[in-house]
Protein backbone atom coordinates (compact mmCIF):
# COMPACT_ATOMS: atom_id res chain seq x y z
CA UNK A 1 0.00 0.00 0.00
CA UNK A 2 1.35 3.20 -0.95
CA UNK A 3 1.22 6.41 2.04
CA UNK A 4 -1.64 7.96 0.35
CA UNK A 5 -3.96 4.71 -0.01
CA UNK A 6 -3.08 4.39 3.94
CA UNK A 7 -4.22 7.75 4.52
CA UNK A 8 -7.31 6.94 2.88
CA UNK A 9 -8.34 4.24 4.45
CA UNK A 10 -7.69 5.67 7.99
CA UNK A 11 -9.30 8.91 6.94
CA UNK A 12 -12.82 6.58 5.76
CA UNK A 13 -12.65 4.59 8.94
CA UNK A 14 -12.73 7.47 10.73
CA UNK A 15 -15.89 8.98 8.74
CA UNK A 16 -17.11 5.76 10.30
CA UNK A 17 -16.02 4.85 13.40
CA UNK A 18 -19.05 7.47 14.64
CA UNK A 19 -21.60 5.05 13.53
CA UNK A 20 -19.65 1.65 13.52
CA UNK A 21 -22.79 0.05 15.59
CA UNK A 22 -24.76 0.72 12.53
CA UNK A 23 -22.09 -0.15 9.97
CA UNK A 24 -21.73 -3.26 11.97
CA UNK A 25 -25.35 -4.34 11.48
CA UNK A 26 -24.92 -3.32 7.89
CA UNK A 27 -21.71 -5.58 7.25
CA UNK A 28 -23.24 -8.88 9.41
CA UNK A 29 -26.65 -8.16 7.43
CA UNK A 30 -24.86 -8.27 3.58
CA UNK A 31 -22.94 -10.90 4.55
CA UNK A 32 -25.98 -13.25 6.17
CA UNK A 33 -27.25 -12.21 2.73
CA UNK A 34 -24.43 -12.84 0.10
CA UNK A 35 -23.57 -16.17 2.17
CA UNK A 36 -26.42 -17.50 4.04
CA UNK A 37 -24.28 -20.58 4.91
CA UNK A 38 -21.70 -19.06 6.94
CA UNK A 39 -24.76 -17.54 9.62
CA UNK A 40 -25.04 -20.61 11.93
CA UNK A 41 -21.38 -20.16 12.32
CA UNK A 42 -21.96 -17.02 14.69
CA UNK A 43 -23.98 -16.80 17.87
CA UNK A 44 -27.32 -16.13 17.78
CA UNK A 45 -27.09 -12.16 19.59
CA UNK A 46 -24.32 -10.41 17.35
CA UNK A 47 -24.42 -7.84 19.97
CA UNK A 48 -20.43 -8.84 21.53
CA UNK A 49 -19.46 -9.97 17.99
CA UNK A 50 -20.50 -6.28 16.23
CA UNK A 51 -18.04 -4.66 19.21
CA UNK A 52 -15.52 -7.56 18.36
CA UNK A 53 -15.19 -6.92 15.06
CA UNK A 54 -14.98 -3.13 14.75
CA UNK A 55 -12.31 -3.00 17.66
CA UNK A 56 -10.39 -5.31 15.36
CA UNK A 57 -10.67 -3.60 12.34
CA UNK A 58 -9.89 -0.17 14.44
CA UNK A 59 -6.32 -2.10 14.97
CA UNK A 60 -5.58 -2.64 11.92
CA UNK A 61 -6.47 -0.03 10.50
CA UNK A 62 -4.71 2.21 12.83
CA UNK A 63 -1.68 -0.18 12.65
CA UNK A 64 -1.15 0.14 8.39
CA UNK A 65 1.92 2.28 9.09
CA UNK A 66 3.50 -0.24 10.99
CA UNK A 67 1.67 -3.55 9.63
CA UNK A 68 4.56 -6.13 9.99
CA UNK A 69 4.67 -4.97 13.67
CA UNK A 70 0.68 -5.41 14.07
CA UNK A 71 -0.61 -8.02 11.82
CA UNK A 72 1.29 -11.04 14.23
CA UNK A 73 -0.48 -10.10 17.70
CA UNK A 74 -3.76 -8.82 15.87
CA UNK A 75 -3.97 -11.58 13.65
CA UNK A 76 -2.33 -14.57 13.81
CA UNK A 77 -4.09 -16.04 16.55
CA UNK A 78 -7.48 -14.61 14.84
CA UNK A 79 -6.76 -16.21 11.41
CA UNK A 80 -6.05 -19.76 13.54
CA UNK A 81 -9.57 -19.20 15.44
CA UNK A 82 -11.49 -18.81 12.61
CA UNK A 83 -10.41 -22.39 11.27
CA UNK A 84 -12.10 -24.13 14.35
CA UNK A 85 -14.92 -22.00 13.73
CA UNK A 86 -15.64 -23.57 10.13
CA UNK A 87 -14.31 -20.56 8.22
CA UNK A 88 -12.29 -21.60 4.54
CA UNK A 89 -10.28 -19.19 2.39
CA UNK A 90 -12.73 -18.92 0.73
CA UNK A 91 -15.02 -17.39 3.13
CA UNK A 92 -12.35 -14.53 2.97
CA UNK A 93 -13.09 -12.75 -0.55
CA UNK A 94 -17.30 -13.17 0.64
CA UNK A 95 -16.39 -11.29 4.13
CA UNK A 96 -14.09 -8.80 1.89
CA UNK A 97 -16.65 -7.70 -0.32
CA UNK A 98 -19.35 -7.51 2.74
CA UNK A 99 -16.64 -5.07 4.27
CA UNK A 100 -16.34 -3.42 1.08
CA UNK A 101 -20.16 -2.88 0.36
CA UNK A 102 -20.63 -1.57 3.99
CA UNK A 103 -18.52 1.21 3.50
CA UNK A 104 -19.51 1.76 0.49
CA UNK A 105 -23.15 2.69 1.85
CA UNK A 106 -21.49 4.25 5.37
CA UNK A 107 -19.18 6.42 3.16
CA UNK A 108 -21.87 7.65 1.01
CA UNK A 109 -20.08 10.24 -1.23
CA UNK A 110 -16.86 9.71 0.66
CA UNK A 111 -16.59 6.47 -1.53
CA UNK A 112 -14.45 7.16 -4.30
CA UNK A 113 -12.91 5.11 -6.81
CA UNK A 114 -9.49 5.64 -4.90
CA UNK A 115 -11.04 5.55 -1.36
CA UNK A 116 -12.22 1.84 -3.25
CA UNK A 117 -8.85 0.65 -3.95
CA UNK A 118 -6.99 1.64 -1.25
CA UNK A 119 -9.86 -0.63 1.04
CA UNK A 120 -9.28 -3.22 -1.31
CA UNK A 121 -5.04 -3.62 -0.92
CA UNK A 122 -5.83 -2.88 2.77
CA UNK A 123 -8.25 -6.25 3.11
CA UNK A 124 -5.81 -8.15 0.10
CA UNK A 125 -3.14 -7.46 2.75
CA UNK A 126 -4.94 -8.61 5.82
CA UNK A 127 -6.84 -11.44 4.36
CA UNK A 128 -3.59 -12.28 2.60
CA UNK A 129 -1.97 -12.72 5.97
CA UNK A 130 -4.52 -14.18 7.58
CA UNK A 131 -5.12 -17.30 5.09
CA UNK A 132 -1.56 -17.98 5.21
CA UNK A 133 -1.61 -17.53 8.78
CA UNK A 134 -4.51 -20.32 9.21
CA UNK A 135 -3.83 -22.44 5.85
CA UNK A 136 -0.55 -22.22 5.02
CA UNK A 137 1.31 -20.35 2.30
CA UNK A 138 -0.08 -22.30 -0.72
CA UNK A 139 -3.23 -20.19 -0.67
CA UNK A 140 -2.11 -16.91 0.52
CA UNK A 141 -2.41 -15.48 -3.11
CA UNK A 142 -6.23 -15.40 -2.47
C1 LIG B 1 -10.17 -9.87 8.02
C2 LIG B 1 -11.11 -10.66 8.30
C3 LIG B 1 -11.76 -10.89 9.66
C4 LIG B 1 -11.76 -10.14 10.83
C5 LIG B 1 -11.04 -8.83 11.12
C6 LIG B 1 -12.59 -10.87 11.79
C7 LIG B 1 -12.85 -10.46 13.10
C8 LIG B 1 -13.56 -11.17 14.01
C9 LIG B 1 -13.59 -10.91 15.45
C10 LIG B 1 -12.82 -9.80 16.15
C11 LIG B 1 -14.37 -11.86 16.03
C12 LIG B 1 -14.65 -12.00 17.54
C13 LIG B 1 -14.22 -13.36 18.10
C14 LIG B 1 -12.77 -13.70 17.81
O1 LIG B 1 -11.90 -12.86 17.95
O2 LIG B 1 -12.51 -14.85 17.39
C15 LIG B 1 -14.85 -12.72 14.97
C16 LIG B 1 -15.65 -13.83 15.18
C17 LIG B 1 -16.01 -14.72 14.19
N1 LIG B 1 -15.53 -14.74 12.88
FE1 LIG B 1 -14.32 -13.37 12.04
N2 LIG B 1 -13.08 -12.00 11.18
C18 LIG B 1 -12.60 -12.05 9.88
C19 LIG B 1 -12.84 -13.02 8.93
C20 LIG B 1 -13.70 -14.08 9.09
C21 LIG B 1 -14.05 -15.03 8.06
C22 LIG B 1 -13.51 -15.02 6.61
C23 LIG B 1 -14.92 -15.91 8.60
C24 LIG B 1 -15.59 -17.06 7.85
C25 LIG B 1 -16.86 -17.23 7.77
C26 LIG B 1 -15.12 -15.52 10.00
C27 LIG B 1 -15.93 -16.18 10.91
C28 LIG B 1 -16.10 -15.81 12.23
C29 LIG B 1 -17.02 -16.50 13.16
C30 LIG B 1 -17.86 -17.73 12.82
C31 LIG B 1 -16.95 -15.83 14.38
C32 LIG B 1 -17.78 -16.12 15.66
C33 LIG B 1 -17.17 -17.07 16.58
C34 LIG B 1 -18.02 -17.31 17.83
O3 LIG B 1 -18.12 -16.39 18.66
O4 LIG B 1 -18.59 -18.37 17.93
N3 LIG B 1 -14.36 -14.41 10.26
N4 LIG B 1 -14.36 -12.28 13.76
Amino acid sequence: MTPEQVNLVQQSFAKVAPISEQAAVLFYGRLFEVAPGVRAMFPDDMTEQRKKLMATLAVVVNGLTNLEAVLPPAASALAKRRVGYGAKAEHYPVVGGALLWTLEKGLGDAWTPETASAWTAAYGTLSGYMISEAYGGAQAAE
